[in-house]
């Protein structure tokens, strides 16, 4: 096991850029669906955000755009991503935020500072999960609120038709990051978690990305062959399986009435006034 957890930009897949790509896929994949859900929980009436594991920057542009009073705050353990959403928001001409290079689990933050903290597809890398949540918990306003987004590969891609070997491949991901350290079946538990860090009002959803409304594109970037090649190389998934997906893949493609659909898992809590 791995004390810092399931997720490392530098080895988790087989390229840091191609990875940086796909996470930003991947937050434009699930973006009109997600911040639907986010304001029936009030996030556009926040003033002060914080991202708890920002990665780029990619979460931060779209709230900057979507919420223009509030102030966002990025928190990232790993230096080079923390740099890279630094140089993209400065690219941007983007204001109203800053990034700090910290960790979920400490974050040296002021107790009761945010109305709202995210963090998204982080909990799910980490040993400790509910350390987070309490420290979350910590720097929320009383009142504030904790937004979680997190994957249980039980429901990952789920294909018309079928791909063979998918499951096979989710099978050797998950494998990976548990022996990491990591939880990649953590969306179930959300809740739970939430509610055992002090959280009220907890409520969970299912957001949703299809195919046919989307469009193709936007999976084939936010899923990528860098992690599953990495897989391959580690000997957690064998040639012949990868093999199998990418044929498959193609194959599914070519149907007429294909369809692609991924779900990430939302918990929302609230920190109780007292
Ligand atoms: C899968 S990425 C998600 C990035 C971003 N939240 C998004 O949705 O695109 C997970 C991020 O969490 C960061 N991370 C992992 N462990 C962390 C920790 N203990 N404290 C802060 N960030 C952490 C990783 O470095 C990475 O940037």
């Amino acid at each position: 096991m791995n004390s810092s957890g399931s997720y490392q930009i530098a080895s988790i897949a087989n390229d840091v850029q191609g990875e940086i790509k796909r996470l930003k896929a991947q937050v434009n994949l699930f973006w009109d669906n997600e911040w639907r859900h986010y304001q029936e929980h009030g996030l556009a009436n926040a003033t002060t955000i914080i991202e708890l594991g920002s990665g780029p920057g990619f979460l931060i542009e779209k709230l900057l755009n979507h919420i223009p009073q509030a102030n966002v705050t990025g928190l990232e353990i790993d230096p080079l991503l923390a740099n890279y959403a630094k140089d993209y928001l400065r690219e941007k001409n983007q204001k109203r935020w800053q990034v700090h290079e910290g960790n979920i689990m400490q974050t040296g933050m002021e107790d009761n500072s945010y109305d709202v903290a995210i963090t998204r597809l982080v909990l799910e890398h980490l040993p400790e999960p509910i350390k987070a949540v309490q420290e979350i918990y910590r720097i929320l306003k009383p009142g504030g609120k904790l937004m979680v987004v997190d994957n249980d590969f039980e429901m990952h891609i789920m294909t018309y038709p079928p791909v063979p070997g998918l499951r096979e491949l989710y099978d050797a991901y998950c494998q990976a990051r548990f022996a990491e350290g990591g939880n990649p079946k953590i969306g179930r538990e959300l809740p739970i978690l939430l509610k055992d860090g002090g959280f009220s009002n907890v409520q969970f959803d299912i957001v949703n990305a299809h195919s046919s409304l989307l469009g193709d594109e936007m999976f084939f970037q936010s899923e990528g062959v860098g992690i599953p090649y990495k897989l391959m190389k580690d000997g957690f998934l064998s040639s012949k399986d990868l093999a199998k997906v990418s044929v498959g893949w193609r194959k599914m493609v070519q149907d007429k009435h294909h369809a692609i659909v991924r779900q990430l898992c939302l918990a929302v809590g609230e920190k109780p006034v007292e």
